[in-house]
């Protein structure tokens, strides 16, 4: 069927990430969470508000941090079609970007109305995730053995060629003698597993699978973009603790449901952009030059899969001059 082309607010979406980008990395290293998160949603909700839509937040900062903007439920766009489910994560890892380490993304999705899983109060799940050569080789009811080998038979590798990036956090112990006990290469990472399911789809990222529990906000966050890019995670919520899991019941929510990626996103029209912050293996961070700052940001559609890498400078003297976000 031929059709006119559409708009790709992916396009749009990019100035969101890129300015949240520029003014939480000031805060790089500087041991300030809660200032760089502040900056980058301030600076996130700003620009998101100028995005030709009809949005409502339900993947937003409300649950985990307390935040009283770019909270669930929040409308944001100038108004106009289409009505859309938006996603943010300002900063993904801001204790990366607070201690200067690398990795710490700004991120932003957006998909049709009524399309978005909505976790609600309950905020961690278990996820696989894998790049597009082995997206029908997860299961996130089979064993870790099973997984791997799946994977490595996929991939057209040995299992102990298979890297699985994995939270560094106690609760992944028994996991990490999983995979150790399988023979596969493993990859801790101290925060973002966004990015981490993310270098999944890269080339030359030197992941392959990632593993583990992490935020459901951030999961769904992944599962936009690797719809895009061609990959899959699946997962399952996770319950910290029984009073949790009680109240989940409660609520009529199923701790055994198995979420496949059209669960946590089911419409192919899908948008997502990326901003790295701190220097990663997805994508650069903010390089302050003479007069401004350059930004590496990745541009995805799940309708076309195109996949943009978007490399911009950034004249800070003159944006001081009309912006009101402080960059
Ligand atoms: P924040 O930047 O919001 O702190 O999230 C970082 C992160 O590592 C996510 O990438 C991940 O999904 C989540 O935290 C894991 O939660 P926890 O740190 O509680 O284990």
């Amino acid at each position: 069927m031929n059709s006119t082309p559409t708009r790709n607010l992916a396009m749009e979406l990019v100035r969101v990430t890129e300015a949240a980008a520029l003014s939480a990395a000031r805060f790089m290293g500087r041991g300030d969470k809660e200032g760089a998160d502040g900056a980058a949603v301030e600076a996130m909700r700003l620009v998101l508000n100028t995005v030709d839509m009809d949005g409502i937040i339900v993947i937003g900062e409300g649950e985990k941090d307390n935040a009283p903007w770019l909270y669930n439920g929040e409308k944001l766009g100038n108004g106009s079609r289409p009505l859309v489910d938006i996603a943010v994560d300002p900063i993904d890892g801001t204790r990366l970007l607070a201690n200067g380490s690398p990795n710490s993304i700004s991120s932003v999705a957006l998909a049709p109305r009524g399309t978005m899983y909505n976790p609600g109060p309950f905020v961690y799940m278990h996820k696989i995730a894998v790049g597009p050569a082995a997206r029908d080789a997860i299961d996130i009811n089979a064993s870790v053995k099973e997984n791997l080998n799946n994977v490595a038979h996929a991939l057209g590798q040995k299992v102990e060629n298979v890297t699985v990036v994995i939270l560094d956090r106690d609760r992944h112990l028994d996991l990490i003698k999983e995979v150790r006990a399988c023979g596969a290469r493993i990859r801790l990472m101290p925060d973002g597993d966004i990015a981490g399911a993310l270098m999944t789809c890269m080339d030359n990222s030197g992941v392959d699978v990632l593993m583990g529990i992490g935020g459901t906000p951030e999961g769904v966050m992944a599962a936009c973009a690797l719809r895009c890019m061609g990959g899959n995670l699946v997962g399952k919520p996770f319950a910290r603790n029984e009073a949790e899991k009680q109240r989940a019941i409660e609520m009529g929510v199923d701790f055994s449901q198995a979420l496949s990626i059209e669960d946590l996103v089911s419409s192919d029209d899908v948008f997502f952009a990326a901003t790295g912050v701190t220097n990663g293996d997805l994508l650069s961070g903010v390089d302050y030059i003479p007069n401004g700052a350059k930004t590496d940001s990745l541009v995805m559609r799940g309708l076309t899969g195109t996949i943009r890498q978007i490399k911009a400078t950034h004249r800070l003297d003159k944006l001081d001059l009309i912006s009101s976000v402080q960059y």
